[in-house]
């Protein structure tokens, strides 16, 4: 079975206004999207109930985070259980922004990964290199380090419900896209990881998507690689020109 190209939109912390949600919402509601990609947009946590009621069924929606707790003191977070609850079917963890500065460690996003799964949520897994890593040639291994920790924790089944984003650091809101060629590389390198770490077939199935200053302009060509299953879009989602990362391939 080929992979389902996949495509989320984060949105990070925007919009600022409900009003500006519906027009990004009206816009999706009525293009004429690609049927065989799956699509997964995330909102701020707010506003995802809300959006279950006025978002065309083909868009499903994931948080941009959440805790390995079902419930407890743990204040301003969100459980897995309560996503579950709200039927929001996906989570994003392990971005570099949590990695980064909200001092996220790799064992962390692991437990969280795992608890997300056992909570039945799929989840869009995160990793990707800072420009100096990239510079010294511990791109791969780097990569490798944040997955093992997942690796550690996951059973060879858990991986049906992950999704990998491999974001390079430097191409985070930066608009220095990877090349296909860079992008191919690092998704075929984690591939091969995985099929050594995991399985062959965990290795095939498993979706990697990209991520990293997408535009409507770059993602035609980053989506003809064989192994960019994909994307994980930042800015780019929240204007029209995401229905045309979406339509992709077409
Ligand atoms: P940009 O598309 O804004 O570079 O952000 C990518 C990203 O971080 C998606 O998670």
């Amino acid at each position: 079975m080929p992979r389902q190209f996949f495509v989320g939109g984060n949105f990070k912390m925007n919009p600022t206004s409900s009003g500006q949600l519906g027009s990004i919402i009206s816009v999706l509601n009525s293009a004429d999207l690609d049927g065989t990609t799956g699509i997964v947009i995330a909102p701020p946590s707010l506003y995802l109930i809300p959006l279950k009621a006025t978002v065309r069924s083909e868009l499903q929606l994931s948080a941009q985070n959440c805790y390995y707790k079902d419930s407890g003191a743990f204040t301003g977070e969100l459980s897995p259980a309560q996503l579950v609850d709200a039927n929001i079917p996906y989570v994003i963890l392990g971005h570099s922004e949590r990695r980064t500065l909200f001092h996220e460690t790799s064992e962390f996003v692991a437990q969280k990964t795992k608890a997300a799964l056992n909570a039945t949520l799929k989840v869009i897994l995160c990793v990707g290199e800072t420009l100096p890593e990239r510079e010294t040639g511990q791109t791969a291994a780097v990569v490798q380090n944040q997955l093992q920790a997942v690796v550690d924790v996951l059973q060879e089944s858990d991986w049906s419900g992950v999704v990998i984003a491999y974001e390079p650091v430097w191409a985070i809101g930066t608009g220095r896209v990877a090349t296909s060629a860079q992008a191919q590389q690092a998704h075929l390198d984690i591939r091969t990881f995985l099929t050594q770490a995991v399985s062959p077939a965990v290795a095939e199935n498993t979706r990697i998507i990209y991520g990293g200053s997408v535009t409507a302009a770059n993602s035609k060509d980053l989506s003809t690689q064989s192994d960019v299953d994909g994307f994980l879009v930042g800015g780019a989602s929240l204007k029209p020109e995401f229905v045309n990362i979406i339509n992709a391939r077409n």
